[in-house]
């Protein structure tokens, strides 16, 4: 199987399953333009970010990892009218263009976008009392996954979701011994997810436009392992 193989299949589903989409293009196109890397979660897996925030219920989101605004905007329209989406970017450039993008969405009321390192970020939102969020979507330096685990700990309840993206790394992460600290920050996120008897998770393996790689999903329960 080749990437134009798996390509040509996304597109397919897509085409009728989640079709054109005059904002969420526009936002990919923006993002091209301004010379943003094209890392943005692919169509159908923001429909899924969409559908499971449906299936949550959920009115309040944190997102880790802005980008150009594409999955937020995909999330934010899973919210009823007074929900809100809280997503933390690093880069004060690429925040501008999600900016944009959001506010060509209509999304502007929905969406608080927060520049600056999440590290720093997290822990304002914490003080600021904000919380707790229904879905966390951890999407942005993965050498920090450990660190963002904790506080989506701190900033969820019983009862919510927390998915991280690329979490198979075109198959590297089974390889222990890596030097990519990329890989080495997803490992010790899902050694970490498994050893946290409040969550109970599971991960998938995903191809498509966007290469090999994966979706982690974790549940809050709040419980001990044995009543998961
Ligand atoms: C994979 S992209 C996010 C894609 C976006 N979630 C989407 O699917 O449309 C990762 C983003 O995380 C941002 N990022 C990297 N390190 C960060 C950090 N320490 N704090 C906040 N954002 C960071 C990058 O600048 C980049 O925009």
């Amino acid at each position: 199987m080749t990437l134009a193989q798996w390509t040509e299949v996304d597109d397919y589903f897509n085409g009728l399953l989640v079709g054109p989409d005059e904002a969420l293009d526009a936002a990919v196109e923006a993002g091209d333009g301004a010379g943003l890397p094209a890392i943005q979660v692919a169509a159908n897996q923001g429909k899924l970010l969409n559908l499971l925030a449906r299936l949550q219920g959920a009115r309040t989101v944190l997102e880790i990892g802005t980008l150009g605004g594409y999955s937020t905007i995909w999330l934010a329209r899973a919210l009823p009218e007074s929900g809100k989406v809280v997503t933390l970017e690093a880069d004060p450039a690429y925040a501008e263009v999600a900016r944009a993008n959001i506010e060509r969405a209509g999304l502007a009321d929905v969406v608080e976008i927060r520049v600056g390192r999440a590290l720093d970020t997290l822990p304002e939102l914490a003080a600021q009392g904000h919380g707790p969020f229904d879905v966390v979507f951890i999407d942005a330096d993965k050498p920090s996954n450990p660190d963002y685990l904790a506080w989506s700990l701190k900033l969820t309840r019983p009862g919510s979701l927390i998915i991280a993206d690329n979490v198979v790394r075109d198959g590297e992460v089974v390889d222990g011994a890596s030097e990519d600290p990329k890989v080495q920050g997803v490992r010790r996120f899902t050694e970490l997810v498994a050893a946290e008897p409040t969550l109970t998770a599971t991960a998938l393996q995903t191809v498509g436009s966007k290469g090999y790689d994966g979706l982690m999903m974790a549940l809050v329960t709040g419980q001990a392992p044995e009543s998961r």
